[in-house]
């Protein structure tokens, strides 16, 4: 069989298809290896003290685990030098990162969630990096929070890795969504999947169920629904799966369908949801539309969700086709 890794396949794709520019493949070049870095500190775990808190808080207030700040660290040190980018935003940053002056500057704008999934990263479950990439304003020298707070839409390429029992990298420019896992003797992402594709029917679910008192009742009559089984008014059973790490949950609708749900909910009535409009919702979302599934918060497409802010929260619903735009279609009849 001969192998492509995902450098061949980016000089591919810009070569016959003129789909991405040299400065966006040295950016996702980067990106990869960083994540190969990460993937090497998670599979180290405990020998390598990396796991357990940092005994800090994020900008959130939640409380950062070790492998959160590493993450963080690794995904900055490696772009910052390579003048590719405009500035960078992590979840674990109040503030966008700005390149030092001693580096040149590219167009690109680069958000992170470094480590997705901490509350499983000390019980050998499987975590993830998600990242998004926006291009920078036109004339804007020293990118300030404002210029990042674009749709979805503008984005030009999202991925994820998980690190699970293997290392996969998941990435879209646009054009489909294709699937490289980590060869760990050759230290290279090796293409092992083009072209990934949601079935648009599932009788697969992901949400965690602990929170059903707090749901709208939009969520609640979906969920009921689907909890009714063969007796129904869906007249067939469902299976439930809950990783809590958003990277596995989604990884697993791109290979066998399903749909993912965190609805917003009344334990904190003034936030929209719990996970994160610009370095969550938005890369998975487009990623998601490209393999033919559906993003939305319950009402409007996640995708052209105009951002308040960079840390902003929103409901998710995505996967399946057909799954999500009924339990949309639910919060309208509301
Ligand atoms: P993060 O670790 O980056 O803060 O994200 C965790 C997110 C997401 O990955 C996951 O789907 C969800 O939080 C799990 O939430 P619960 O613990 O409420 O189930
Ligand atoms: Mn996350
Ligand atoms: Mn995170």
């Amino acid at each position: 069989m001969r192998r492509i890794t995902l450098t061949r396949f980016l000089i591919e794709e810009q070569r016959n298809r003129n789909v991405i520019e040299t400065d966006l493949r040295l950016l996702i070049e980067v990106v990869a290896r960083a994540c190969k870095s990460i993937s090497l500190a998670v599979g180290k775990g405990a020998l390598a003290g990396v796991l357990g808190s940092a005994d800090v808080e994020n900008v959130q207030g939640e409380v950062q685990k070790k492998l959160d700040v590493i993450s963080n660290e690794i995904l900055l040190e490696a772009n910052e030098w390579g003048g590719h980018l405009a500035a960078m935003a992590s979840e674990e940053m109040e503030h966008p990162y700005a390149i030092p002056h001693r580096y040149p500057k590219g167009e690109f704008l680069l958000l992170f969630d470094p480590l997705d999934g901490s509350s499983n990263i000390d019980v050998n479950v499987s975590i993830g990096t998600i990242f998004s990439v926006l291009r920078c304003p036109e004339g804007v020298e020293q990118p300030e929070e404002k210029h990042f707070l674009q749709a979805g839409t503008e984005q030009v390429c999202a991925g994820y890795a998980v690190y699970g029992p293997t290392t996969v990298l998941v990435l879209t420019l646009g054009r489909g969504v294709h699937c490289f896992t980590l060869d760990r003797e050759l230290g290279s992402f090796v293409l092992t999947q083009r072209d990934l594709s949601i079935p648009a029917d599932t009788k697969e679910f992901s949400i965690n169920m602990s929170n059903m008192r707090h749901w709208d009742a939009p969520v609640r009559r979906y969920v009921d629904e689907l909890l009714a089984g063969k007796s129904g008014p869906r007249a067939k059973d469902f299976n439930m799966r809950w990783v809590a790490s958003m990277v596995a949950d989604v990884h697993r609708i791109l290979t066998r369908g399903g749909v993912f749900m965190y609805p917003r909910d009344a334990r904190e009535p003034s936030k929209p949801g719990k996970l994160r409009l610009m370095y969550e919702a938005n890369p998975m979302s487009f990623i998601v539309e490209q393999a033919g599934g559906m993003a939305t918060d319950g009402h409007r497409r996640i995708l052209s969700i105009g951002p308040q802010s960079l840390h902003e929260r929103v409901a998710v619903f995505l996967g399946s086709r057909h799954e999500v735009d009924r339990v949309t279609r639910y919060h309208a009849d509301a």
